[in-house]
């Protein structure tokens, strides 16, 4: 059996293999995108949408810092290519991040990432009470002091995800909903998809194929690629509704809180360890309520839309895992572990640039398959 052929299969049509799709078709790629559900319906719908590398550098390997800067750097050309051809707007805001101490405790955890931030050069300043109140009037009155951090911005994804998936068909991608790969095999001149939707299996050739489908690039794929030891990180975040209150992401030790423009409040996030389970959790639920009216009691008043789960995908370093797989024709993009949606432009960029310079790309040096050999 021959099958059909392509130039480029993309498997997962979450933010990553949905911008690699759309970066490679805009290099004039043939492409065919295969998603085991609906685009953009998993891990991608559930995430806050912060880009804040220097809000989340603690901790953070300086290679994971780099490449996430460079990802902020194309987010705005990336989202206005994805409105132009979409015709729809991606929730793209650059108000920032105000992180409030609400006591000397978390003044001084804000002093300790104020300075790790300096060392890096990242940029951020300490503000007063006052200050914070003046930025953010909701804030609780109680308040000691606060980091602003002007660079980080936002996106929300429930808007880039459908803009994202409508324009890679205006780029000619072909993308199969309810299309669930069970192998990637390299043969000779290429690589074979196997595939299976609702009544049929198949079979698609093509020369290059990208496994991009999160915490499940493993789960049910036969691939030449060496085990990564996927895991997911379980993240429970509430979605609430109501007059606005906050302008920019207000933030402290324990909870984050992300503003929309129509007036939803997302207040993120549980991290658990606790594989597919996706129910919602009265515990998770309550940590983050009390945490987010700790510093914005204003909450108490909106409207609880939505309990929201998703699974983080993440190997045991926490970095992403981009570059070949290690058998002529499949490359990785996956492990993104908190950092999905930040790292999708730069994800997309630099491993087209891989593919087609036969070469992996300093930035992608530490992100390699083989870091984690003997994992799984
Ligand atoms: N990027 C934030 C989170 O994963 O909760």
């Amino acid at each position: 059996m021959t099958g059909e052929r392509t130039e480029v299969v993309v498997i997962g049509g979450g933010a990553i293999g949905l911008s690699i799709a759309f970066e490679l078709a805009g290099r004039g790629r043939r492409v065919t995108l295969l998603e085991r559900g609906e685009p953009g319906a998993e891990a991608s719908a559930v995430a806050a949408g912060m880009l804040a590398p220097t809000s989340e550098s603690e901790g953070n390997a300086a290679s994971l810092l780099n490449f996430q800067l460079d990802s902020l750097c194309r987010y705005p050309e990336f989202t206005a290519a994805v409105s132009e051809l979409s015709g729809l707007g991606c929730g793209y805001r650059s108000e920032g991040t105000l992180w409030v101490a609400r006591h000397r405790d978390d003044e001084l955890e804000l002093e300790h990432l104020a300075a790790l931030q300096r060392e890096r050069g990242l940029t951020s300043r300490m503000v007063t009470a006052r200050e914070a109140r003046r930025l953010e009037p909701y804030v609780v009155p109680r308040a000691v002091g606060g980091l602003l951090v002007d660079g980080d911005h936002q996106i929300d994804p429930r808007r880039l995800l459908p803009a994202l998936a409508l324009a890679v068909e205006h780029r000619g991608v072909d993308l199969r909903r309810r299309t669930r790969v069970s192998g990637v095999f390299p043969e000779a001149g290429g690589v074979r998809i196997a595939y299976d939707t609702p009544g049929e299996s198949g079979e698609l050739r093509a020369d290059i194929a990208v496994i991009a489908a999160g915490v499940w690039s493993e789960d049910g794929i036969d691939t030449p690629a060496p085990p990564l030891g996927l895991r997911p990180v379980k993240g429970q975040l509430l979605r609430l509704r109501g007059e606005p209150i906050i302008q920019r992401v207000v933030r402290t030790p324990d909870v984050y809180l992300v503003p929309r423009s129509d007036g939803e409040l997302i207040v993120g996030a549980s991290e658990e360890e606790q594989g597919f389970d996706a129910q919602p959790t009265a515990g998770a639920v309550f940590d983050l309520l009390r945490d987010a009216w700790e510093v914005l009691p204003g909450i108490y008043d909106l409207h609880l839309d939505e309990i929201s789960v998703g699974f983080r995908p993440a190997v045991r370093d926490h970095l992403p895992v981009i570059g070949p797989a290690g058998a002529p024709g499949v490359f990785l993009a996956t492990g993104h572990y908190r950092n999905g949606i930040l790292l999708a432009p730069a994800t997309a960029y630099w491993l087209a640039e891989a593919i087609e310079g036969g070469e992996t790309p300093p930035l992608l040096a530490q992100l390699q398959a083989s870091r984690l050999a003997g994992a799984g």
